[in-house]
Formats: C-alpha cells, structure tokens, sequence
C-alpha cells in the first residue's frame, strides 16, 4: 500500500478518509500561516483531487502520509512539478504540509530524506527545488535538514504585490550532492 517507507512512516496516494482530517488541517491558522488563505473543505477535497491526478499521471507527487504504527494520517510530503513560471521552472520541487500536532516529531525530515531519494535513484532527476515564504523559518529549516543549499530569493508571481508573502526563498540540491550528504 505504501509507494515510501521510513522508519515511522508510510507515504501513498489519496484516499477518500483522508478529506476529513486534510481539510481540518487546512482549515488551521497555524499550518495556513504562510499561504495566503485557510481552505474550505470544498477546497481541501478539490486540492486531494489535484493531488491525486499529478500521482497518477507522472508517477510522483504530493503523498498523503501516515505514522504507520497507527494508521494515522498526518498530512503531506512529496514530489511536484510546479504550476507557475519562472526562470528556474520546468522543475520539480520537494513539499510538506503536516497538521500541527505532529510539528517538531522530525515527520517532515524524515519523509523528505526518503523523497529525494525517490526523486534520485528511481525517478532519475538530477536535481530537486523547495521553495517557501523568506518568513517560513521552519519550512527553511528542514530545506536545510536535508542538505538542500540556498540558491536565491524571488518574487512568487502567483503571489500579490504588496503581500509580505511573495518574497520567497528557492533552494536546490542535485542528485551527486544528495549522496554525499544524506545516504
Ligand atoms: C514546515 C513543516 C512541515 C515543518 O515541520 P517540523 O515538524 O517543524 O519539521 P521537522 O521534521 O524538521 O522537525 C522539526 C524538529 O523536530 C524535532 N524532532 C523531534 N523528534 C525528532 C526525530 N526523531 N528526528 C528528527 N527531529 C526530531 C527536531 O528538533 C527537529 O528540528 P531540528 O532538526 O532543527 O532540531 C510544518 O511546520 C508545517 O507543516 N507547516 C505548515 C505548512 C507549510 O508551511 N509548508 C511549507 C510550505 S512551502
């Protein structure tokens, strides 16, 4: 059932039972601190439906995750091809978005080691992108747990002038350099 396992955790496709605790999550200040808005449950299941189509036509993306000893479902890592332009796109980027009760766990590092090396030795792709809010510190943070380096800031255009949301960091690791690093 699981496409990534960790140690903890398994990551796999969507699921119908994942909307009611996805949708709460999204609909948390907290986790949303960084977007630009909360997301209705109408919108978190459009957003599942998004998500499972990118898994299903390329192989990767945006896994639902779960603590396995349990079966609970925590949120989101993975892979994405993102949807906007800029001078660093086509790419593919590394993700996460975990419900804030499991914060500070080292859930997120730990699924994110995982998906670059799925990115890596099974996808082939020579290099991987984040990107986040300059203000997203710990979003910032696991980029550098796992051994991505800075590249630059930039101006998300999906983002409005004016909101102190659009400045954002890009980091990148390659495919050589992950070796070294993680495994
Ligand atoms: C970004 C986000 C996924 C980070 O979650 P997180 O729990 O802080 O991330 P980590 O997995 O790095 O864990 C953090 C801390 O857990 C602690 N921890 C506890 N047990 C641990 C363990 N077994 N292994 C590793 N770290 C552990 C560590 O202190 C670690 O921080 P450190 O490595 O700097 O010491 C989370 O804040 C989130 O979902 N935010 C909202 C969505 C969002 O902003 N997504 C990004 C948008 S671009």
């Amino acid at each position: 059932m699981y496409i990534i396992e960790t140690a903890r955790l398994g990551l796999r496709d969507w699921q119908e039972s994942d909307l009611s605790p996805y949708a709460a999550m999204c609909n948390d200040p907290r986790v949303m601190e960084f977007f630009p808005k909360t997301l209705t449950k109408e919108e978190a299941r459009e957003m599942i439906n998004r998500l499972k189509q990118h898994i299903a036509a390329k192989g990767y993306g945006f896994w639902a995750v779960d603590i396995k000893t349990t079966g609970e479902f925590i949120g989101f890592v993975g892979l994405e091809t993102p949807r906007f332009e800029a001078d660093f796109t086509p790419c593919v980027e590394i993700g996460w978005r975990l419900a804030y009760q499991y914060w500070n766990k080292g859930y997120a590092q730990e699924a994110a080691r995982k998906c670059l090396e799925f990115g890596f030795n099974h996808l082939g792709l020579t290099e991987i992108v984040a990107f986040t809010p300059i203000l997203n510190k710990r979003s910032i943070n696991v980029m550098k747990k796992i051994g991505m380096t800075y590249v630059k800031d930039f101006d998300h255009p999906n983002i409005k002038l004016g909101s102190p949301l659009r400045k954002h960091v890009l980091y990148k690791i390659a495919s050589k350099h992950c070796s070294m690093v993680i495994f």
